[in-house]
């Protein structure tokens, strides 16, 4: 058999599809480059290049500020829709980059309980909708259990759910604090549009990003008051879908929010 045909077979495309799946899972989202770089040609491509002036000139450009420009754009935001395109259009944050889709929200935005994540991963990006891989579907389980769904017409029992970042961090990694601080005009003004009665913030990002306070085993099941809202710490569903043993505290929020609903 040639090497040809046995580059065809299953095994390698399989082989290969499973190494190129474990790149994206990394956070691989682009080639380096166009063209393959013939590496024994290099030394004769490296003719010194042209002399530069010894001193640049000035650049004369404004230096930006994404938090102030965010705050700019989400206050000229009258709408939901309005907001998504902000968001769409903003420049500043680098993530996006690599990003397929900006994950701006799901369920219904007349819900009574919005439910904040911390941002998009695999699946939410190819999808375009958050919480849709098994943390996600642990999420809607949760809910279901105290009669919330985010399919639900019904206000009283729906759920909105959102995250602090729209666009999936590379490899997962955590947000960074910058990133937190310019996405946040955006959340604030996503959640003063929805204006729910309860927030459930899920996991670290979002107790960072609304109560400025992490360490979500010490916060999780305490009632607290951000941005006019009564909100209430959780763990996140990736959390327990690592620590089952934890899902029983995560049962006695959920039953608190139950019955301050
Ligand atoms: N984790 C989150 O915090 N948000 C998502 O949308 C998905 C996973």
């Amino acid at each position: 058999m040639g090497i040809e045909t046995d580059i065809l077979a299953p095994d390698h495309w399989e082989a290969a599809l499973a190494a190129l799946d474990w790149q994206v899972e990394l956070g691989v989202a682009d080639w380096v480059v166009d063209d393959p770089v013939d590496r024994y040609g290099l030394p004769e491509r490296l003719t010194p290049a042209p002399a530069k002036a010894a001193v640049e000139p000035p650049v004369a450009t404004a230096q930006a500020d994404p938090v102030a420009e965010a705050q700019a754009m989400a206050a000229a935001a009258p709408t939901l829709e309005a907001l998504r395109e902000a968001i769409t259009a903003f420049p500043h944050c680098e993530i996006k980059k690599g990003a397929r889709n900006t994950v701006f929200a799901d369920g219904n935005p007349a819900a009574r309980v919005l439910v904040l994540g911390e941002a998009p991963g695999r699946e939410e990006d190819l999808e375009g909708r958050p919480f849709v891989g098994r943390a996600g579907q642990l999420l809607d389980r949760m809910f279901a259990a105290i009669g919330l769904s985010r399919t639900a017409p019904d206000p009283e029992m729906a759920l909105y759910i959102t995250n602090v970042l729209p666009w999936r961090p590379p490899g997962n990694r955590d947000p960074e604090p910058e990133e937190i601080a310019m996405m946040r005009p955006f959340l604030q003004r996503h959640v003063a549009l929805v204006d729910p009665d309860f927030i459930v913030l899920v996991g670290n990002t979002p107790c960072k990003a609304v109560l400025n306070q992490t360490g979500i085993l010490r916060l999780r099941g305490q009632w607290a008051e951000a941005w006019g809202k009564p909100v209430l710490p959780m763990t996140h569903p990736a959390y327990l879908l690592r620590q089952p043993a934890a899902k029983r505290e995560a049962w006695a929020d959920l039953l608190s929010l139950k019955a301050r609903l």
